[in-house]
């Protein structure tokens, strides 16, 4: 059975980003599949010190709840992010976990080492308030961050225009394709 890991990133509880999440992760059981999901708002994630000692060990030495990350970005088959568009860029939450993978960025790039099981798919839900928010950088990062883990890029489902907690909701066509995205996955 693949190992599923989906990790949101909105500092708002039950807010569109979650309720996006929710549909794709909908989807993924209909064709069976579960996953362990983390809501990066519970944990505590310090941000990355650049001080490269991982360049070294390959781990970070930051005794934080991205050690339980780590672990689990290791072990995914999938890994699906969430995360609101702020200020074009995704949330500082998800920013801060994704620099924390210098460590094992580290260890594919620095040291040589195979990241994960092979085969390893993400994907990119992602949310705006505006009618044409930036969602480049964010997927651009998103690859990025796929790429030192050796994760391929699955897929996105990107949604303009819903800011109020409740309004993707009223996404239905969206909420499908996060569904379908998730049922293929
Ligand atoms: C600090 C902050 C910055 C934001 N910046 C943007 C932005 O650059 N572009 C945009 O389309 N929406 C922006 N928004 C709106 C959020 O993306 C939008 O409300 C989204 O639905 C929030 O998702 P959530 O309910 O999962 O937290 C911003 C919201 C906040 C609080």
């Amino acid at each position: 059975m693949p190992n599923v890991l989906a990790i949101s990133g909105s500092p708002r509880k039950d807010g569109n980003s979650d309720t996006l999440l929710n549909e794709f992760l909908r989807g993924m059981k209909e064709n069976g599949l579960d996953a362990e999901v983390y809501h990066l708002r519970d944990l505590d994630i310090k941000h990355c010190k650049g001080c490269n000692s991982c360049f070294e060990s390959g781990y970070c030495h930051i005794k934080d709840d991205m050690q339980i990350l780590y672990a689990r970005l290791e072990a995914a088959d999938m890994i699906v992010l969430a995360t609101p568009v702020y200020f074009s860029g995704m949330s500082s939450l998800m920013k801060q976990m994704v620099d924390r993978c210098q460590c094992l960025w580290a260890r594919k790039e620095v040291m040589g080492q195979k990241i994960g099981p092979p085969g390893r798919k993400g994907f990119l839900l992602c949310v705006g308030g505006q009618r044409e928010p930036v969602f480049r950088n964010i997927i651009s990062v998103t690859r990025s961050l796929f790429n030192s883990i050796d994760v391929s890029y699955g897929g996105e489902v990107l949604v303009s225009r819903v800011d109020d907690a409740g309004e993707m909701e009223g996404e239905p066509s969206k909420l499908e394709e996060a569904r379908l995205l998730g049922s293929r996955a």
